[in-house]
């Protein structure tokens, strides 16, 4: 979820080690470690994979997608918010949940945060609708045998969520890159093989 900029996590992100190193190496956020951390240990971009980014801006994600799936492959992101080109990501600006897409895609990303409201129970339920949702288009558009990598919150329906996605894949992995703050409640779920 969206932090407030309040001025300790205005601190803590401006000596970021991650943050400083997404700078220095060109990549639109820090949160691209995450992906390339999970991609070193899990092995899921190749060269020719279709990809399909959702909640892709600033575009982290989508740099290090489209440099994996280099030659011949593709990377299609959208977002609510607008992304720079960048070159091999077919960009498109809406809701995710009306992607447009032909075809089938090799593997499913999922970084969407909605902007929490700090009401705590609508938060959790907001996330756990966009989970759903995600998982219900990955399920839609994946290959058999694809990948979905989505980013859910421990908390009140973590465990209902890691259920629902175990019963729509044959395999489920929780990761938690070392980009990803330790303090942070977020983690990633990793399902193989949409049912
Ligand atoms: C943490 S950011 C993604 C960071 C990205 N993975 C990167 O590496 O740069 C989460 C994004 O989810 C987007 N988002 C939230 N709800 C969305 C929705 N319903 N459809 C599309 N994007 C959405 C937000 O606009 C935001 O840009």
């Amino acid at each position: 979820m969206a932090k407030s900029s309040s001025k300790p996590w205005l601190r803590r992100h401006i000596t970021d080690s991650y943050v400083r190193k997404a700078k220095e190496q060109g990549y639109r956020s820090r949160a691209a470690f995450k992906l390339q951390e999970i991609d070193e240990k899990e092995k899921l971009l190749r060269p020719g994979m279709t990809v399909v980014d959702l909640g892709a801006a600033p575009g982290g994600w989508s740099q290090i997608a489209a440099q994996r799936v280099r030659p011949g492959g593709r990377v299609v992101a959208i977002d609510l918010l607008d992304m720079a080109p960048i070159p091999g990501v077919a960009f498109q600006k809406g809701d995710f949940r009306a992607l447009v897409f032909d075809g089938r895609a090799d593997v499913v990303l999922s970084d969407v945060s909605p902007n929490i409201s700090g009401i705590r129970d609508a938060d959790q339920a907001r996330v756990a609708e966009l989970v759903e949702e995600a998982a219900a288009l990955a399920r839609k558009v994946l290959a058999p045998g694809g990948v979905f990598l989505v980013k859910v919150f421990h908390g009140g329906r973590f465990s209902t969520l890691l259920d629902d996605m175990k019963r729509g894949f044959r395999t489920v992995q929780v990761c938690k890159p070392g980009a990803s703050r330790s303090e942070s409640r977020e983690t990633y779920l990793l399902a193989r093989g949409p049912k």
